[in-house]
């Protein structure tokens, strides 16, 4: 007979599957994709220093990141909506970049960001570069 602990039990199950199947969801540009900025290229790209004129302070990445040019290849947009291949920003955190280095550029080698982050990042412009 089904009583209640099971049928408590079976809606907890159906309510961590929704959660799966709706777990990639909108990635948000405050929320998710700033903080990685904000921890892994603020000290080259933040209020004190603008390597390659590209400042990711919170009060400016957006504006100086989304349909922008870059500084180093400027045929390339920085972030072209619904297209991380090519996005400049994208092409640096993959190494795959015509100039300069991969970013995270560290003292020695060009370092990488977690594959979470990069998740972010591309569903990011994927999902259309959203504010
Ligand atoms: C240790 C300093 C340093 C850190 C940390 C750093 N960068 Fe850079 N970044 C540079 C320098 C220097 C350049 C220009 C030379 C080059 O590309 O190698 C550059 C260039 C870039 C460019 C090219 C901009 C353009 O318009 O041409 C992008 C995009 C970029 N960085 C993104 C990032 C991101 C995103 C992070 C953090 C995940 C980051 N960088 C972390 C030093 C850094």
């Amino acid at each position: 007979m089904l009583n209640a602990r099971h049928w408590i039990l079976g809606s907890l199950l159906g309510l961590c599957a929704l959660t799966l199947v709706a777990a990639p969801g909108e990635v948000s540009f405050k929320r998710d994709v700033q903080p990685i900025f904000d921890h892994h290229c603020a000290d080259c790209h933040g209020t004190k220093k603008q390597k390659a004129r590209l400042n990711l302070s919170p009060e400016t990445a957006y504006q100086e990141l989304v349909n922008m040019s870059s500084a180093e290849i400027p045929s390339i947009l920085r972030v072209k909506p619904g297209d991380p291949a090519d996005s400049y920003l994208w092409q640096k955190l993959e190494h795959t970049a015509k100039k300069g280095s991969g970013m995270p550029k560290g003292w020695f080698w060009a370092k990488n960001l977690d594959q979470k982050d990069m998740d972010t990042i591309k569903a990011w412009i994927e999902q259309g570069a959203k504010p």
